[in-house]
Parts: C-alpha cells; sequence; structure tokens
C-alpha cells in the first residue's frame, strides 16, 4: 500500500487537486499536482514576452527552467527558478493561457520525463490530465473524476469567494469550458479516460464522500 502509485486525472476544477490533498495527507504520501508545472512554465514564458504558439521557444525555455515542488502546510508549494511562485500561477492570465503552452509535444514530452522521476520511488498521489494515460500507464489506481461544467464552475466561484475574490459565474463557466475544450482536443497526449480507470462523477457528491468513495477502492488493490 505505502508504494501505490495513484493517478488522478479529470477536466479543469473538478475537485482533483482538494481530492488529491486530503488523500495524500491520510495516507502519508506525496501529492504531485502536475498542472503546477505546466502553469509555471507559463508563467515564466509570459512574463519573459515569449510566443506562446512557438513550441521550440517553450522547450527551449523549459529545458532552462528550474521547477520545484515542495509539500508545505496548505498543500503544495512551488518554485520557479528559485522563487516562490505558488499564488503568481493562479492568476487569471496564467490561467487563460495554459492551454495553449500545454499543446506542445516536445513540452509534453520534458514535463512527462521529469514528472515520471517525481514518482519512481511510488506512495505518491498525481493529479493531471495524462496521468493514467502517458506518465503512469501501470498506476496501481486510475481515477477520472468528472463533474457538469456548471457545477465546476459554481465550485470554483465559491472556491474564489473564500478568499475574498468576487467572480463571474457565467466567465468562469465559459473559462472552464474553453480549457476543457483545448486539453480534449488537442493531439498530444489529450484529457482522455484511461481504459482502465476508474470513472467518479462528482457533481452530487461532498468532498468527504469522494475521498472516501477512493480510499475504498484503494484498500481493495493494496
Ligand atoms: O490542473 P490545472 O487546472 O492546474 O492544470 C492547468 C492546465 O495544465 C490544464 O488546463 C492543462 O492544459 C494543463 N495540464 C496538462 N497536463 C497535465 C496537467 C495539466 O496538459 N498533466
Amino acid at each position: 500500500l505505502s508504494r501505490m502509485r495513484i493517478a488522478l486525472d479529470g477536466p479543469a476544477a473538478a475537485g482533483k487537486s482538494t481530492v488529491a490533498k486530503i488523500l495524500a495527507d491520510r495516507l502519508g504520501f506525496v501529492y504531485i499536482d502536475t498542472g503546477a508545472m505546466y502553469r509555471t512554465l507559463t508563467l515564466k514564458a509570459l512574463k519573459n514576452n515569449k510566443n506562446l504558439e512557438n513550441e521550440e521557444e517553450l522547450t527551449s525555455l523549459l529545458l532552462n527552467t528550474n521547477i520545484e515542488l515542495k509539500p508545505g502546510v496548505n498543500g503544495q508549494r512551488v518554485f520557479l527558478d528559485g522563487q516562490e511562485v505558488t499564488n503568481d500561477i493562479r492568476s487569471t492570465e496564467v490561467t487563460n493561457n495554459v492551454s495553449l503552452v500545454s499543446t506542445h509535444a516536445a513540452v509534453r514530452k520534458e514535463m512527462v520525463r521529469r514528472q515520471q522521476l517525481l514518482v519512481k520511488n511510488g506512495g505518491v498521489v498525481m493529479d493531471g490530465r495524462d496521468i493514467g494515460t502517458h506518465v503512469i500507464p501501470d498506476a496501481e489506481l486510475k481515477v477520472f473524476m468528472l463533474a457538469s461544467a456548471e457545477e465546476r464552475a459554481k465550485r470554483r466561484y465559491e472556491e474564489n469567494l473564500s478568499k475574498g475574490i468576487h467572480s463571474d459565474l457565467e466567465i468562469l463557466q465559459r473559462e472552464i469550458e474553453e480549457r476543457d475544450h483545448l486539453d480534449s482536443s488537442r493531439e498530444a497526449s489529450p484529457l482522455k479516460k484511461a481504459e482502465d480507470a476508474i470513472e467518479l462523477d462528482t457533481t452530487s457528491m461532498n468532498v468527504e464522500l469522494v475521498v472516501n468513495s477512493i480510499i475504498a477502492l484503494i484498500k481493495e488493490r493494496g
């Protein structure tokens, strides 16, 4: 059980990171948020006025970029070339550009290489879009988390509100749907349920219920 690798995939704002964090805490596993890695590269590219359509430019930028994920009190902390960017990578500008950066096959190849190094020793919960299909194709447990776009927008709206940020629900839903569309239609490792993943529609489930359902699956397999 302690060396298990759990792959958690699904569309934007489906609650993957909330659930992954709690699972990792309860199991004493390491939580790895792969979206944060794509976000960090996007942040650096925006800061350096890179052309986000240019695969070669972004790949060479990534090869010269150090991305570190460290456990923190409130979940994972993220460092870009030694500077903390935990909050900066959640900006609307990064969120609305990250899917474009993530379409490039050569960028993905390097990200997957780095992610595979992080799961080598097991005992991990990794969340993303292609974890079950490409990063850990032989994961001991794969879960594909879904929820309606409306419900996901509502959750993100409330999450923002709890941070004191007031957002427009309709715009949030549109941005989420746009990101899903780009993530699912790209050629290189699109967002897709792995054949052997267990689908969990969380539209009418609360966090506790989702966590408990996944723990039951882990016990079945561990
Ligand atoms: O998980 P999060 O919403 O932070 O991910 C941000 C974006 O990073 C996704 O919309 C997707 O474009 C990209 N991503 C990806 N593959 C992953 C994780 C994230 O393409 N494994």
